[in-house]
């Protein structure tokens, strides 16, 4: 049985927590990959609404098992909170929830480190969500890191105190001073690694492999979006994981022939929260009311997101990295009312036109050139099942599907499950 996956295609927060948990009933198993709880997925259903950080979006389902795999960090702190706020549902974490033993551990000292980074960059900062992110990935490719299977090793807490003296050696390093009370923070995460020590660890590449053998499904949940993969993206306002398609097989064990689906989720318009470049970027009345209409504050940092027009360059080129084979278009109902929308279809690059996202995307290099198309006034936000979207949203869709070649298949029209039009 193969693997699907289900991928990002902007600057992250496309709504792939809502798809997953559409998707889920589909699937047995749902295995996160990459990034950790600088994530934010949004679940609504049965008038509540939930977020997760590191847990996959199939733990509300009750046949699927959800993974966390070798790529992710997990910071025990905040997957403890996490936890708490699922006990209430009185799921079976122990049997549903798995977490490989190669996943790699985000430490207190990661978080000063990320904030001492930030601090010290000024204007340049990234806009890092201050998680650890970044300097857990580099403790993992500087081949430093503490992971999720040291925990079951009598010395782990001695690596731990070695690999902490030389984290706080270099916090003193950075010009930026940052307040913290190590000890406070210490006792916080020991409190939390030892309930993590009581959930299920595996070998996730072996089990995933039987399971793959046993003819389970299994669905790749994809966290942030292609244009803050650490190498596709725009450098250096990205993350430290690979978000797009190959990082599913190297935060999973999967091989690439067993990939078959590569579900694509996109935004009818573009946000991005943080720093960095973002050609279609609003900052009109028009750009408010996208922000305004569609709840556009960070689910992991409250931030409010940047909102502009859909930037069809930046879509194709993710749709290609990533070889998307299906397209789902999230939030149409938040361009509802507009009398004229508007889609990038090409950059004016130092003055030449050019379709294609190029190496650098910093506004002094590139101008969106934009395609207009008739708005619709209707509310979709009732709409579900096989309901008949209105013309115009239909041509926006059409014209997206011919320039993408790709077959959109999902229109959501709400943050709920069943506000999902399917075509
Ligand atoms: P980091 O991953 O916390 O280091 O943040 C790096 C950049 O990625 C910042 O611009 C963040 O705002 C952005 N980012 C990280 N995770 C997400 C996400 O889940 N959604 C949207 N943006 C994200």
């Amino acid at each position: 049985m193969a693997v699907d996956l289900l991928l990002g295609l902007q600057w992250g927060d496309e709504g792939k927590g809502k798809i997953v948990d559409v998707l889920t009933k589909d699937y047995d198993i749902i295995a996160r990959f990459q990034g950790g709880p600088n994530a934010g997925h949004t679940l609504e259903f049965d008038g509540i609404k939930h977020v997760l950080h590191t847990i996959p979006s199939g733990i509300f389902h009750e046949n699927a098992i959800n993974l966390v795999g070798n790529g992710v960090v997990i910071d025990p702190v905040i997957f403890k909170k996490e936890l708490d706020n699922l006990a209430q549902f009185k799921l079976n974490i122990k049997e549903k929830l798995l977490i490989s033993r190669k996943a790699h551990l985000i430490l207190p000292t990661h978080r000063l480190l990320d904030a001492a980074s930030e601090a010290s960059k000024g204007k340049a900062k990234i806009g890092s969500t201050l998680k650890g992110i970044g300097p857990t990935y580099m403790d993992k490719t500087g081949r430093n890191g503490i992971r999720v299977g040291d925990l079951e090793l009598s010395d782990w807490k001695d690596r731990y105190a070695s690999l902490r003296d030389k984290h706080i050696d270099m916090i003193d390093f950075y010009d930026a001073k940052i307040e913290y009370n190590l000890d406070e923070l210490e006792a916080e995460f020991f409190k939390a690694v030892e309930v993590l020590k009581a959930l299920t660890f595996i070998d996730s590449e072996e089990y995933l492999y039987q399971a793959q053998q046993a003819g389970k499904s299994i669905l790749a949940e994809g966290a942030q979006g292609s244009l803050l993969d650490i190498d596709f993206g725009t450098y250096p306002f990205v993350t430290s994981s690979n978000t797009t398609a190959a990082g599913a097989c190297t935060g999973l064990g999967v091989a690439p022939g067993q990939i078959a689906e590569v579900f694509g989720i996109f935004k009818a318009y573009t946000t991005r929260v943080g720093s960095g470049p973002f050609p279609t970027e609003l900052f009109d009345e028009v750009g408010a009311t996208m922000g305004r209409v569609g709840n556009e504050f960070g689910a992991t940092t409250g931030r409010p997101r940047r909102c502009g027009w859909l930037d069809l360059v930046a879509l194709k080129y993710a749709v290609r990295v990533n070889g998307v084979t299906q397209l789902m278009m999230m939030k149409g109902d938040v361009l509802s009312g507009f009398d004229t929308l508007k889609i990038c279809t090409h950059y004016k690059y130092k003055g030449k036109l050019i379709e294609h996202l190029p190496y650098n995307i910093e506004p002094e290099n590139v101008e969106p050139v934009y395609f207009e198309m008739k708005g619709w006034s209707e509310d979709l936000t009732k709409m579900k099942g096989d309901a008949k979207l209105p013309s115009e949203l239909n041509e926006y869709i059409e014209y997206l599907e011919k320039e993408l070649n790709v077959p959109i298949k999902i229109v959501s029209v709400g943050p709920d499950r069943t506000q999902t039009v399917y075509r």
